[in-house]
């Protein structure tokens, strides 16, 4: 098989950028050249504020870049000169048409597979990288054998990207395991075997893992079903804990010292959020139905649904602790961000949050480490609808500290786990003297200690465990 000297990715995002980067890093013979259509995103790349906040990330990106490592708009360039491509691409989920709502808009795949097919001038290996449906590798090898120029040679493989926003680098370096699918031909096993030479750089061969190309694709959307599963299952039974006095987090911690169920991603959280879970969700439940597949749609379905469920049932516990009125009253955002450690608003429960809250004629004020305020104004109006960030900035105001945001508040609700929101580094005895009292304090993401804040006063209310004014059923006394 053939050893690849140059390599092409086409999509400067949260994936390809981070991705590309640990491969040039760790690949100094091989040529890396992100491309993007997006100018201002390459700028960024090139300059030295990176587009994306990632731990780790900035030495990697600083110590190969200009040596193996560029960031480009030429995309003709790029595809011209690399032996393989990368398509990390964005794949939301379709607003219009058929399938809306549900479906994966396939549109940035097929453009930029079109335009491999349309400047190749010689034989390629396209690595799908994009969180696709299952069978979309046959799409993109029709549409490139219809297009290309003739002898050109196209080989496709499914290489899912399984990092995680926040903890990419690591991820990137410690994988749990690399997917590489494949036709079964000669030349489809040759192609995968040019591409796990490029990750066993760093990456044990036993956890290079060669399967056929469904297998590859489907893979990717049921490992993100069954992580936020898991999620919408404890969420599920934080509701029964709120309701029984049973605490969520002790549940979770029993559970989880079950070794065939295991703690991770047993939090219970005001919902789960981020660019992918919901979207490859609906993908899956998108590809049951058009299979037929009724039950298994529903079944999936469920999963986004709890996770709707979820921060309705947190916002109605804001409302009704609060009197039963947000009207004219303070609340303090304290986080934006889906997670820590990431300035990723996409699909952030804030957002949701935050225009229950502004329906309730609330006024909000937000606070989040790493997320632009240009970032908040644009995912909380309605794109091309006139007057609305003028109506919304009388309502919601951005605070460059936490201190400021929570100034005069009636409540303070944590929206993202970032640590300097925990009671070890924020000094919530300063925030309790500066609120209106009754100070309430709704912890979204269960990373307060209830007892120590209401021994300053604090009115605390927590996903997952009773409200403070909770008494038991009179018929359990
Ligand atoms: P993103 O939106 O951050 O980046 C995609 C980039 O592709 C954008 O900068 C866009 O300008 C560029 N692009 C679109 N069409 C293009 C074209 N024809 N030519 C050149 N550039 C083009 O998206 P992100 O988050 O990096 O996701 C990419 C894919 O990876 C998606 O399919 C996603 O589901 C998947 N994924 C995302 C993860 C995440 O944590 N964000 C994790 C694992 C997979």
């Amino acid at each position: 098989h053939k050893t690849i000297k140059k390599i092409c990715c086409i999509g400067a995002g949260y994936v390809g950028g981070p991705t590309c980067a640990v491969i040039a890093e760790k690949n100094p013979d091989i040529i890396v050249t992100i491309v993007d259509i997006n100018p201002t995103r390459i700028a960024a790349w090139n300059s030295d504020t990176l587009p994306i906040y990632e731990p780790g990330l900035d030495k990697i990106v600083k110590g190969c870049r200009g040596r193996n490592l560029f960031f480009s708009t030429d995309v003709d360039k790029g595809i011209i000169e690399a032996d393989l491509i990368f398509v990390s691409v964005n794949t939301p989920t379709k607003k219009k048409g058929v399938g809306a709502g549900y479906a994966a808009d396939l549109g940035y795949v097929e453009s930029a597979t079109r335009h491999i097919a349309r400047v190749a001038q010689s034989d390629k290996i396209v690595v799908e990288k994009s969180t696709v449906p299952c069978r979309t590798a046959h799409s993109m090898r029709y549409i490139l054998e219809a297009n290309a120029r003739p002898g050109i040679h196209f080989d496709i493989l499914s290489n899912p990207e399984f990092l995680a926003e926040g903890t990419a680098v690591p991820d990137l370096m410690r994988p749990d395991r690399v997917l590489i699918g494949s036709l079964d031909t000669l030349a489809g096993r040759a192609a995968a075997a040019s591409l796990a030479d490029i990750y066993a750089s760093w990456v044990p061969r036993g956890q290079i893992i060669a399967m056929n190309l469904w297998s590859s694709e489907l893979s990717k959307l049921a490992a993100n079903a069954l992580l936020a599963q898991r999620i919408s299952s404890i969420n599920a039974l934080s509701a029964i804990c709120e309701a029984t006095g049973a605490d969520v987090d002790e549940v979770s911690y029993a559970c989880g010292l079950d070794t065939r169920i295991g703690s991770k991603f047993l939090k219970a959280s005001v919902g789960f959020g981020g660019s992918c879970f919901q979207k490859d969700i609906l993908n899956l439940v998108y590809l049951s139905e058009s299979l037929h597949l009724p039950e298994v749609a529903a079944y999936w379905r469920q999963v986004v649904e709890m996770n709707e469920y979820q921060k309705r049932r947190f916002t109605d516990r804001v409302i009704s602790s609060l009197f039963n009125t947000l009207t004219g009253k303070k609340i303090a955002i304290l986080g934006f961000a889906f997670k820590k450690d990431t300035g990723d608003t996409r699909e952030s429960p804030a957002i949701t949050l935050v225009n229950y809250f502004r329906a309730e004629r609330a006024n909000i004020s937000i606070y989040d480490p790493k997320v632009e305020d240009s970032q908040i104004w644009m995912d909380l109006t309605e794109p091309g609808v006139v007057d609305d960030l003028a109506e919304l900035q009388k309502q919601v105001s951005i605070a460059t500290n936490a201190y400021s945001a929570c100034d005069d508040a009636d409540a303070v609700v944590i929206c993202t786990e970032w640590d300097e929101f925990r009671d070890t580094y924020l000094d919530y005895g300063r925030i309790y003297e500066n609120m209106k009292k009754p100070a309430f304090v709704f912890d979204g993401r269960l990373i307060l200690d209830r007892n120590r804040l209401e021994g300053m006063g604090f009115r605390v209310e927590t996903i997952g465990r009773a409200a403070s004014s909770f008494k038991t059923p009179r018929d359990w006394e």
